[in-house]
């Protein structure tokens, strides 16, 4: 596999993965394929952008223009397919912009793929990042295995099961290589403001009210951004085609209990006495829909390729708040939405 186009580079885990696969194959040659909407954010890859095996391309999946003329300008050996828009809240106010990217968009892609790669299936490969949300919602027992039945219940997860159907009717159709993985809810560095960790460490840094939807007992299992990039990195080179994995890390907290712990990491580390951040957390009005439970049975992934987490979520959770203190700047950029001048900064004359 030479070229591959990763989409969605920009974002949170996206940006994981390019630094992964930038760093560990120098003699691949990568595309970062990203329209940098609002979680869109180059700075997320300063460390890397003058690597020789790295390029950034600004686009939209959703213009089928201009997606079939880059596969015929580029000809990609492989496409690892990240880009989407991918928050649940957002998807209850807007959920036709989650059909365009996360459902056309993959269409899209799917059939540029289909085209460029005819008569090269077997030395080909399209890897579809999804979600655990698919599934839909656990009550108290069980875990999601890679045969529970879809049951999406938000625009979002219904936006990416529908994407994950059209993955497989593409192996089943036309006979193309296609791999799945379904991850739980990953935290770490880079992760926009928006989501509930750098959310809540981002409030309680600034002493605003931390929002809790309803009782805050719904349960996420929460898997380090860069386990969840590694977990690609093995499957997109181990797996058979037409495979599915589990991903996530085998750790569920109810998003109350998380946050507390948030407020005495913080508590600590800012030199605050014990229990006056949470005083921060303010219980407001459940997310519609909201799902219950999240937990993933990562079984198959371990078995079957070895993969399993690689670090514990207290380290995990110690470093990610160290680098939301420790990067002031992008945290500023990020909240303020100056992150999009760097664009215009760095790229407009490419
Ligand atoms: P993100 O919102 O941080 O990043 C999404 C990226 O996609 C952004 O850079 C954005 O600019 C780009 N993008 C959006 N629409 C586009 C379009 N039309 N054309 C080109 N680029 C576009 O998302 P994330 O949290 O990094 O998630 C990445 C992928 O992983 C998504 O497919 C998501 O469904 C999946 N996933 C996320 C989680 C999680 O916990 N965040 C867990 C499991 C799976
Ligand atoms: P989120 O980070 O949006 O991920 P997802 O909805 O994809 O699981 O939310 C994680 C959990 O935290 C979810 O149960 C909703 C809840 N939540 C809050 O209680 N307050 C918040 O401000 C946010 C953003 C989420």
């Amino acid at each position: 596999m030479q070229k591959i186009i990763i989409t969605g580079g920009a974002g949170f885990i996206g940006s994981h993965v390019v630094r992964r696969f930038v760093k560990t194959y120098p003699n691949y040659n990568i595309i970062n394929l990203d329209k940098l909407t609002y979680a869109g954010n180059l700075e997320n890859l300063r460390d890397i952008e003058n690597e020789p095996n790295y390029r950034f391309i600004k686009g939209d999946i959703v213009d089928l223009e201009f997606i079939n003329s880059l596969f015929d300008n580029e000809k990609p050996d492989a496409v690892i397919h990240l880009a989407a828009e991918s928050h649940v809240d957002r998807s209850i106010s807007s959920p036709l912009e989650f059909v365009m990217t996360n459902v056309v968009g993959t269409v899209n892609l799917l059939n540029a793929a289909r085209e460029s790669w005819k008569g090269r299936y077997d030395q080909t490969r399209f890897y579809h990042v999804s979600t655990d949300e698919v599934y839909g919602t656990l009550g108290e027992d069980g875990m999601f295995t890679e045969e529970t039945a879809y049951d999406p219940h938000s625009p979002y997860s219904a936006s990416k099961a529908s994407s994950d159907h059209f993955v497989r009717a593409y192996q089943d159709t036309y006979g193309m290589d296609v791999v799945i993985s379904n991850c739980s809810n990953n935290y770490g560095s880079f992760h926009f403001p928006e989501k509930l960790i750098p959310l809540a460490i981002n409030n309680i840094k600034q002493r605003k009210p931390v929002p809790v939807y309803g009782k805050g007992e719904n349960i996420r299992d929460w898997l380090w951004v860069e386990d969840h990039a590694r977990a690609i990195d093995v499957i997109f080179h181990n797996a058979k085609a037409g495979q599915t994995y589990n991903i996530g890390g085998h750790n569920e907290w109810k998003n109350i209990d998380l946050i507390n712990l948030l407020c005495t990491i913080l508590d600590k580390k800012l030199g605050r006495e014990a229990g006056e951040s949470a005083k921060l957390i303010t219980y407001v009005t459940d997310r519609a829909g909201h799902d219950l439970r999240y937990a993933i049975d990562a079984s198959k992934l371990k078995t079957e390729l070895g993969w399993v987490p690689s670090i514990t979520f207290e380290e995990g959770l110690e470093k990610t708040v160290d680098w939301y203190l420790a990067n002031e700047e992008w945290l500023a950029n990020v909240t303020s939405g100056n992150y999009q001048q760097y664009y215009k900064g760095q790229y407009n004359n490419r």
